[in-house]
Formats: C-alpha cells, structure tokens, sequence
C-alpha cells in the first residue's frame, strides 16, 4: 500500500462516500441539468447542483447572504483564473500579483501581457510572504486588479490575507484569491474579506473529485467580466445571445454531474467533520514531519521555519542526493509518493532560493496516520 505525501497535488484518499455518490448518480440518477422534461430524474440533479452551490457559497462565504448564484462551476482553479483574467482584463490595464504564484496565474497573465497589459510582480520574502507595505506603495499608483495565491503550493506559506485585502479595500483594487492551497483547510469568508473573486478546485482541500471547481463572486465584478465560453444553458432558449444573469453567464455546456455529486458528497462529510478538527489533524502531522525533517543530515528546508502561518506542505533538498533521485528512491524502495521538481511555481523556487533545481515536495492529508510519518522520516534518514 502507498503511503501518500502528496496532498499538495491532490488529496487521496477521498472521504469513501465520494466515490459512492459518483457511482449511484451515473447507475441512477444521470439526467442531465436543466435539459428535460421536469423528471424525477430531472429534478433530482437540478436539486443537486443547487445544492453544492448553495454548501459551497455557505462554505466559502459568498456574497449577498450566501447568494447560490454567485457561485460558478469550472473544471478546475486554474480555468477560474482564466475565466476572470481573460474575461476582465483589457490592453492598457494594470494587474499586480506576487512572486509566490503558480503558473496558473504567471502564464495566462504573461499571455496577456504580451497583448499590452500591464503586469507588476511584487517580491514576496524567502519564506514566501507579501509584505502588506508593498502593495500599499504599489497601489498608491493606479491598478486594475490585484491577484494573489492565498497559501505557497511549494511550502505552504499562508499570506496575510485580511492585511492584504484590506489594502485593495482601501484603494478600490478588486481582489482576486487562487484558494487551491487553503479552500477546505482555512476559513475563508469572501464576503466579509471584500474579495471580488474567489477561485477554488474541488480536488484538493476540498476532497472531492478531480473536474470540479469555480469561483465565488462579488456580484458588481462578475457583472464587470466576459464570459470565455458561451453557448447553451438550458435556460432562455429563445434567445441567440448569452444571458447576463448568473450562474448562466459563466456556465455553458454541460457541466461535471458526476463530479458535481462527489463534490457534494465531500463537503457533506466536510461539514460533519469540521474544517477545523481536519485542520489540527493535519497540522499534527505536519509538525511531527518538520520536527523530524529539521533533525535530517544535510537538510535545506524551504519557506518558514515553525508551524506558524503555513499549511503542512514542505519543501526540502537534501546534500547526498538531487530531489528527483530522491522521490524515485522514496517511492521505490519505500512505496512513498512525493512531488520533485519545480511544482508549476517556476517564480516561487525563485523567491525561495530553489531555482532551477527545485525540490522535494511532502504534503501529508488527513488520511495520514502517524506511523506513516515516521516511516517517511527513517526512510529520509538513511537517504541522507
Ligand atoms: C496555488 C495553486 N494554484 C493553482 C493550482 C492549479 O490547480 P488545478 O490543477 O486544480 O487547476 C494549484 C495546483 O497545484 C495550486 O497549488
């Protein structure tokens, strides 16, 4: 059996009633949304994905009271960036964002740079942290949109995120959160925070299926962006342009159902649970792996050095062998899956001074058992 430290990635296992709520919605339920005659069936998946809209505006703290609309569906964080970069910024505006971020955030803006935005990258520190003062110098001059990843998929840095929203606040920037890293795992409360948009993926934190995920809106903004793809909706069929109101707007075509079902599935269980129990529990396993981490011959470790401000995600290189070799020894000999390389976050092993050979990626879940940490530390040891 593996032993799996690489929740960063993607969380697995998956709580069990995942995988069920998947399987009993494509052997029984299986209508498609808004497409039919008002069956049963029918109505059963309209319920459904009201549903998980209405538990994930409750859950990430959407605006207008927890509005169900305002919540969009996407495949993934990274085609809710796109959706918002793409369908808000024009040649001749001004977007600011971090050195910390992935590239599902560096790329598409590169693009758009390239078409005559105007990008600012703020330098974080080497433990990856924005300083609130240089979006404050920053923003004394105009911008359009400020975009920030709200925890290091490299090494589990959290930003400060209320000093920082604060600061759009106060300059009229809108904010755009990449949640991948914290939704599920932190509290996240879009409304009272003034974020304009939240982007979340439903594989990781979240523990549902991969395929799913979205954003949470500020209704003014998502008023203020295009759609990127447009088509059917199921809704006003009359007529040949794309409705304005949400969730239309941004969802054409036929969205993940089965994915959809296991995302529900997963914040149900969520819910049960407590982000919070879930919380401590991987912050326990997180600090018995740094405790022993710290204490390996020849270690560099990456990002903060104490389980303060940070998810359990940490990165490493040691002296006695390069990260690649070093995850091909842990999975060979050890059954240990970790994440070498640079983790899509080229400008991150930058900042924190693991640039161009990267380094070993270990992200405990919280399906994790302690025997499983210790296990992955002996193994590091000999290694070392
Ligand atoms: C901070 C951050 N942003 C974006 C992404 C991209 O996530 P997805 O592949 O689900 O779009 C990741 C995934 O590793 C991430 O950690």
């Amino acid at each position: 059996m593996a032993i799996y430290l690489n929740n960063a990635a993607t969380t697995w296992p998956k709580p069990e009633p995942v995988a069920k709520a998947m399987y009993d919605f494509l052997l029984s339920g299986g209508a498609n949304l808004a497409r039919g005659s008002a069956s049963r069936r029918d109505l059963q998946t309209l319920d459904l994905v009201g549903d998980v809209r209405e538990r994930l505006a409750r859950f990430l703290g959407g605006h207008e009271k927890a509005d169900p609309r305002y919540v969009t569906f996407a495949l993934n964080v990274t085609e809710a960036l796109n959706v918002i970069f793409k369908g808000f910024l024009r040649p001749g505006m001004k977007v600011v964002t971090t050195s910390m971020e992935h590239n599902a955030v560096i790329r598409p803006l590169r693009r758009l740079e390239a078409e005559g935005v105007e990008l600012t990258i703020l330098p974080c520190d080497k433990t990856g942290r924005l300083e609130p003062r240089l979006l404050q110098e920053r923003l004394r001059e105009p911008a359009d949109l400020f975009v920030l990843s709200h925890a290091s998929n490299l090494c589990g840095t959290v930003q400060d995120l209320e000093s920082l929203a604060e600061v759009c606040r106060r300059h009229g920037v809108p904010l755009v959160v990449d949640a991948a890293q914290t939704a599920g795992l932190l509290p996240l409360d879009v409304a009272s925070l003034d974020v304009a948009a939240l982007c979340f993926t439903g594989h990781k934190g979240l523990l549902g299926p991969q395929g799913t995920g979205g954003i949470v809106w500020r209704p003014d903004f998502a008023q203020k962006c295009r759609p990127l793809v447009e088509g059917g909706t199921g809704s006003r069929s009359h007529e040949e342009r794309q409705p304005e109101m949400l969730p239309d707007k941004f969802e054409s075509g036929t969205p993940n159902l089965p994915g959809l079902a296991g995302l529900r599935a997963a914040l149900v269980w969520l819910e049960e649970e407590g982000i919070e129990a879930v919380r401590l529990r991987e912050e326990r396993l997180g600090s018995r792996l740094l405790d022993g981490l710290k204490a390996l011959p020849g270690v560099t470790l990456y990002g903060l050095a104490g389980m303060e401000g940070r998810l359990p995600v940490f990165a490493l290189n040691l002296k006695s062998l390069d990260n690649g070799t070093l995850a091909g020894e842990l999975a060979e000999r050890w059954g240990i899956e970790t994440r070498p390389g640079l983790h899509c976050a080229p400008l991150a092993h930058r900042t924190v001074g693991s640039f161009p050979e990267g380094a070993l990626r270990l992200s405990p879940g919280c399906f994790n058992a302690e025997e499983e940490i210790d296990l992955c530390l002996e193994a590091l040891k000999k290694l070392a």
